[in-house]
């Protein structure tokens, strides 16, 4: 069999990712657009989104409050308003995410990427590091994936699921220290600061999750718009309209 050039092996790899046929990709038939993710997701990705922004600015506030303002102290309720916006944009983030567990059920199976890695696949690792390489600019060219590409499923993995499993862990633990014995948060989450140590310690850990996720956006948003620019498929808008165009 002869050689397959760099375009053929291309339009094999996108044929195997779509199930489209290999000869409709060559000639540029067909390949229109590919329906990934579904409403839910899309709506919940935009308001966690927004919920992870208004938890960073505000937490940061919570741990380094800003100084203190004149008059009254009974006239002014600044602090107040940021805890309130913390725990209403905490509340969100939690519920959502349970919404977002509930859809890795019911949705498709771009839905449930998030949650589970395949550990055991070596092809998985395999392309992992020829993503790794191509955000590292060592190859030319990225594959194409339908989904979510193998680099950035892990990264959402580690880098979105557990992370923010833990900011919620120990942000109601928090909350339930404040809301003392009787309160569900105390009642559940109540194991954690003496897990810890003691309540300061919680405070850390959750501060250092703060900038944790700060690194986590940071990259996600750069690999996002780079790969929309630079990659073979596209990004942004597929996060707005659930469709993927492949650029070949
Ligand atoms: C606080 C900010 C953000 C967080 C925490 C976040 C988190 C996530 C998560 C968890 C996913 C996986 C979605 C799923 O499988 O359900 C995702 C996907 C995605 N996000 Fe974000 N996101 C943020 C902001 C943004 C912004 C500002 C953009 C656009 C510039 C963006 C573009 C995308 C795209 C394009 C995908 C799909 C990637 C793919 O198809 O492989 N995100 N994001
Ligand atoms: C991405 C998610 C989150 C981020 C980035 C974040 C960030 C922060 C930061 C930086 C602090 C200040 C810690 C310190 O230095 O003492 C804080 C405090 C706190 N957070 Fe969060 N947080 C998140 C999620 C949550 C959630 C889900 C809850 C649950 C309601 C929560 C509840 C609290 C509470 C109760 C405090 C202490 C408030 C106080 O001592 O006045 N956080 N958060």
């Amino acid at each position: 069999m002869p050689a397959l050039s760099q375009q053929e092996l291309a339009q094999r790899r996108l044929a195997d990712a779509t199930g489209i046929d290999q000869d409709a990709i060559k000639h540029g038939k067909n390949i229109k657009s590919i329906y990934v993710y579904e409403a839910p997701i899309r709506v919940w990705h935009w308001i966690n989104a927004t919920a992870i922004v208004v938890l960073c600015l505000t937490g940061y506030f919570i741990g380094s409050p800003p100084p203190t303002i004149s008059g009254e102290a009974s006239a002014n309720y600044l602090m107040g308003y940021i805890r309130f916006a913390h725990f209403s944009a905490g509340y969100v983030l939690a519920v959502g995410l349970l919404g977002r567990i509930y859809w890795a059920i019911a949705g498709n199976h771009h839905a449930r990427e998030l949650f589970v890695i395949p550990v055991f696949q070596k092809a998985y690792w395999r392309e992992v590091l020829v993503m790794v390489r191509w955000y590292l600019f060592l190859i030319p060219q990225p594959n194409q994936y339908v989904g979510h590409n193998p680099a950035a499923r892990l990264a959402m993995f580690v880098g979105y699921f557990l992370l923010t499993l833990f900011m919620i862990v120990t942000g109601f633990a928090l909350y339930g220290e404040g809301a003392q014995m009787g309160s569900w948060q105390e009642w559940m989450f109540g194991w954690v600061i003496p897990l810890f140590g003691q309540s300061q310690d919680v405070h850390t850990w959750h501060h250092l999750g703060m900038w944790l996720m700060v690194i986590f956006i940071v990259m996600h948003v750069y690999a996002a718009i780079r790969e929309d620019i630079m990659g073979r498929q596209s990004m942004v808008s597929t996060m707005i309209s659930g469709r993927r165009t492949f650029k070949e």
